[in-house]
């Protein structure tokens, strides 16, 4: 998996300088504080949003926070577009849209079962290629950058630092195949700031895409930070200061819905909690741990809701409030301050 170190777009936060990535957290922060003091940051600028999958807090989250800037959100639906029919190309579709939008946020990710590895991301970045404005990825096949940054801030909103503190980022039973974007990114991201990362999935058809785990592991290198795997829940759980669950499906079985469903069945467990947070679980993470999830959450399937309603631990809903701090503090960054690409 090639990285490019490209800080026009954002594709992933890999690709952005730990600078970059700081800075953005810091300003994120101050916008979070100091919400008016930016009421001007977009100045009449508009913002493309273009979906061709459905979203909460993404969605609402950038139209909010566009707002909040003095910007100007078109939520373009691919249903109702040329490109999401297959009657455009992703040239002229970028094109076009970057003659009338200072920045375009794309979300673009695959039914995982049908899904060619790393295919939306490639559109994604052909798109930007296209663009003479910044491209923002709003979730891909591989990537999730927006969710990632915002995970970010939240530990260190809770935690102070990153380094020396322990995430356990672990799989957890879902009735349907998820992508990976979330999970690749929070690994990249965790182990770049220097965290001490265990990364929890069951023995055999859930690891993350080999190039994922070869940067991952680079990045701990080169932070000063970990990367462990565990093969039980509880076992990633141990002693960790966050407990990040999101399922993913199983890349064993792209193409194969049947075959990837009888693997995931496996790790459901005989009463349905072998890979679900129960408290149990939670138990044997730090007295203060916090328990995280991306959302939308399958309740008492991926997380007991003893777990996710318990207010020492849950930080859920400021995880998904951080995504409107650190959005506008990316599309002040992109659209606000002339990294605008040349023509
Ligand atoms: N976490 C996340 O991206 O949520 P939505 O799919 O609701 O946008």
């Amino acid at each position: 998996m090639q990285f490019p170190s490209d800080e026009q777009d954002l594709i992933s936060a890999q690709e952005w300088s730990l600078e970059s990535i700081s800075r953005v957290l810091d300003l994120a922060a101050d916008m979070k504080a100091n919400p008016r003091g930016y009421y001007d940051a977009l100045d009449h600028k508009s913002i493309c949003l273009y979906f061709f999958n459905p979203s909460l807090r993404t969605r609402n989250s950038f139209e909010v926070g566009i707002n909040q800037l003095g910007g100007h959100g078109v939520f373009v639906d691919s249903k109702t577009s040329w490109l999401g029919q297959d009657s455009e190309s992703v040239k002229d579709t970028a094109s076009v849209l970057s003659r009338y939008f200072e920045l375009i946020a794309v979300r673009m990710f695959p039914n995982v079962v049908d899904w060619v590895p790393e295919r939306s991301n490639a559109l994604l970045r052909e798109f930007a290629r296209w663009s003479r404005v910044p491209v923002i990825n709003l979730e891909d096949d591989m990537f999730h950058p927006c969710q990632a940054l915002a995970d970010a801030f939240t530990m260190k909103e809770v935690a102070g630092r990153f380094k020396g503190k322990r995430v356990a980022v672990t799989w957890a039973y879902h009735p349907k195949p998820l992508p990976m974007a979330v999970p690749n990114s929070v690994l990249l991201l965790a182990t770049r700031l220097g965290m001490d990362v265990t990364l929890a999935r069951p023995e055999d058809g859930f690891d993350l895409p080999d190039g994922i785990m070869a940067t991952a592991r680079a990045n701990a290198k080169q932070s000063g930070g970990k990367l462990t795997i565990a093969t039980e829940m509880k076992d990633g759980c141990d002693g960790a200061d966050f407990v990040y669950v999101k399922s993913w499906g199983s890349k064993a079985f792209y193409g194969d819905a049947r075959g990837e469903k009888k693997l995931r069945m496996k790790y459901r467990g005989e009463d349905g909690t072998l890979w679900m947070l129960t408290p149990d679980k939670m138990a044997v993470a730090k007295p203060d741990a916090k328990f995280m999830h991306c959302l939308p959450v399958r309740r008492n399937i991926e997380v007991a809701d003893a777990v996710i309603d318990d207010e020492r631990r849950s930080i859920v809903y400021d995880e998904a409030e951080n995504r409107l701090h650190v959005q506008k503090a990316v599309m002040k960054v992109l659209a606000g301050e002339g990294t605008k690409k040349a023509a």
